[in-house]
């Protein structure tokens, strides 16, 4: 009897403490911040909601944003997970957000879990840093490399160059002057590639190139196999593919940071070390040799040497070894610098590809949109011939800087991002203690809830009386969904139609000091781009089966239709 009576108070005990156990994972909402009272009861908190809404709709971000902030109706909300992981901020509001990232950057660094998913791979680029004093020399560094006279001068014609290659492609592909129906997305990524291989290598990778000669041969119809020798951008191709793959569906897994230090352990992560930095020090050699034999006067200024980013820094560093009087240490044994290449070829490349595969999309579901532009271009760009890099980032065209910023906008490559909050704060009015980790919604494509001006932070409310940027223009807040280059454009005082880039705030990069690196540079070839396409094709209506504009998101957001009606023109 007493033994069965110990047993039975042993089982109460454990039964006890096991639930105690279970309360104590039970999620932790933090006070003071709108969640859904349902999760807070359960163990696995919102995951029961989430994941099968992201399985559904291949939508990490947007799954979130609908069963926090839109659910609720809330401009800010709390996602809620076992007690092992802290809360999530989620924030849906286009201004506070802007306001955050460019304004308040004392108060918010980048997120540990934002830098876990190309830390491991990537650790000495800015990319998987904090801001400390270390990075902000790395970037004070590479700084240049986006200014608009380096860009213009060093990557313009080269983005030109490998985008007439793109036109060639898809000209042949609809056999001269017919159509074609095309999967355009490997085509733009390898344009973007040649482009941004060249900008930071200074090397044609030749991939474009390529893909013609083999079509050129398919064509023929000959019976020899098609011999020719791949380029290097061939090999490159195949490593910074698998490295977006890898980087992918490690950042679906649990614990990106823990899939990614796995990865790094594989054969074939060794690989594409080996590969793409081989060839990243060959270049780098070359420049070496080339600016170590200049007097440092040459080595001075700035236009007469540089073809590329990488002779930009490496020019830099020379002559900063030589102003201190000590021997230049061996770039090619630089691992922040190859990591800072690697991450603008892997980030700079599918980041373009997604966004321009959206902008083809757009074009074909608003053909007035489509025909406008192209009445324009034509006006401002005679011809006969296309017009030059340089014709097309000096010419002033409103509608077609309002086109680009929308397809920026709506596509959404990026959708999101997260910051962590360095000291106790608030948001929107609620408290936010240290080191809670926020997501922000960088897609503006739909009305978020109304915000009262009160509780907004006091650079955002003074950034509204001083009618700086990020407040928007009126007529620009409407119709958020569609596809509206006119909302980009007002009228000056003479009746002049002229671009306000400041009509809405511009999240597509982010912003700030940790925004994008590349937006520059982005910006340049995603309107080189727009021009060369619009003038030499039209993008003519999808077959229905087509046109969903689903998505799947990973890294970026890619369109599960990345297909284009061409008619030559
Ligand atoms: C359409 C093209 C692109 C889009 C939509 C895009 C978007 C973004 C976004 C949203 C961020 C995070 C910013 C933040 O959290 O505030 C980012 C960061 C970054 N991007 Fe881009 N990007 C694009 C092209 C590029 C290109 C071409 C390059 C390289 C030259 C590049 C290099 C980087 C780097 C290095 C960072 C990290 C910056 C840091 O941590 O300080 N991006 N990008
Ligand atoms: C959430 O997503 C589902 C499925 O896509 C949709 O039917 C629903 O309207 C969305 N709810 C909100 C609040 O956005």
């Amino acid at each position: 009897m007493a033994d069965l009576t110990q047993l039975a108070l042993a089982g109460a005990a454990i039964a006890g403490l096991l639930f105690l156990l279970i309360r104590r994972l039970y999620p932790k909402p933090l006070p003071g911040i709108p969640y859904n009272e349902a999760s807070a009861h359960r163990l696995m908190g919102d995951i029961p909601d989430w994941f099968p809404l992201i399985k559904q709709t291949h939508e990490f971000s947007d799954s979130m944003l609908n069963i926090t902030t839109r659910k609720l109706g809330t401009p800010i909300a709390q996602l809620l997970f076992p007690n092992i992981r802290k809360p999530l901020v989620v924030v849906d509001d286009a201004r506070e957000i802007e306001d955050i990232l460019v304004r308040r950057g004392k108060e918010f660094d980048k997120a540990p879990t934002a830098l876990g998913l190309f830390g491991p791979m990537f650790p000495r680029a800015t990319l998987s840093q904090y801001t400390t004093p270390a990075l902000k020399a790395q970037k004070r560094l590479w700084a240049d490399v986006m200014s608009p006279d380096f860009l213009k001068r060093v990557a313009a014609p080269n983005i030109h160059k490998a985008t007439c290659e793109l036109l060639d492609l898809w000209r042949l592909k609809a056999e001269g002057p017919g159509t074609a129906l095309l999967n355009v997305i490997d085509d733009f990524r390898n344009a973007a590639l040649d482009a941004i291989w060249v900008a930071v290598v200074g090397e044609e990778p030749g991939t474009m190139r390529y893909e013609i000669q083999k079509l050129r041969h398919q064509l023929s119809g000959s019976d020899r196999p098609f011999d020719q020798k791949p380029p290097v951008g061939e090999f490159l191709k195949e490593q910074v593919h698998y490295i977006g793959e890898a980087v992918a569906r490690s950042s679906n897994s649990v614990s990106p940071e823990l899939a990614q230090r796995v990865e790094t352990w594989t054969p074939r992560y060794r690989r594409f070390r080996s590969v793409v930095s081989g060839e990243m020090r060959r270049a780098m050699r070359s420049a070496v040799e080339r600016f170590q034999h200049l007097e440092t006067e040459r080595l001075e200024d700035d236009a007469a040497v540089d073809t590329c980013a990488m002779d930009l820094v490496l020019r830099r560093q020379i002559l900063q070894a030589r102003k201190a009087g000590v021997a230049p240490s061996d770039p090619t044994k630089d691992e922040a610098m190859l990591d800072e290449m690697f991450v603008m070829l892997v980030g700079g490349h599918d980041s373009t590809g997604n966004t321009l595969s959206w902008f083809v999309r757009f074009m074909e579901m608003y053909p007035s949109v489509q025909s406008t532009l192209r009445a324009i271009l034509r006006s401002k760009f005679p011809g006969p011939d296309l017009p030059s890099a340089q014709a097309i980032l000096d010419a002033d065209i409103p509608y077609l800087d309002g086109v680009c910023e929308e397809g920026m906008r709506l596509s959404g490559t990026a959708k999101a991002n997260l910051r962590q909050a360095i000291v106790d704060t608030r948001i929107l009015g609620c408290p936010v203690p240290k080191g809670t980790e926020i997501f922000f919604n960088f897609h503006t494509d739909r009305e978020t809830p109304h915000v009262d001006e009160a509780v907004r932070s006091e650079s955002s409310r003074a950034a509204a009386e001083k009618k700086w940027n990020s407040v928007g223009a009126e007529h620009a807040w409407r119709d958020l969904g569609t596809f509206e280059p006119r909302r980009w454009i007002e009228r000056d005082k003479s009746g002049k139609e002229v671009f306000n880039a400041y009509a809405l705030p511009s999240l597509a990069f982010g912003g700030g000091y940790r925004g994008c690196f590349g937006r520059k540079l982005a910006m340049l070839e995603f309107k080189i781009v727009v021009v060369l396409l619009i003038m030499s094709f039209e993008f003519l209506p999808l077959p229905d089966e087509y046109r969903p504009m689903s998505s799947v998101e990973t890294v970026f957001r890619q369109p599960d239709f990345p297909y284009a009606n061409i008619k030559v023109l």
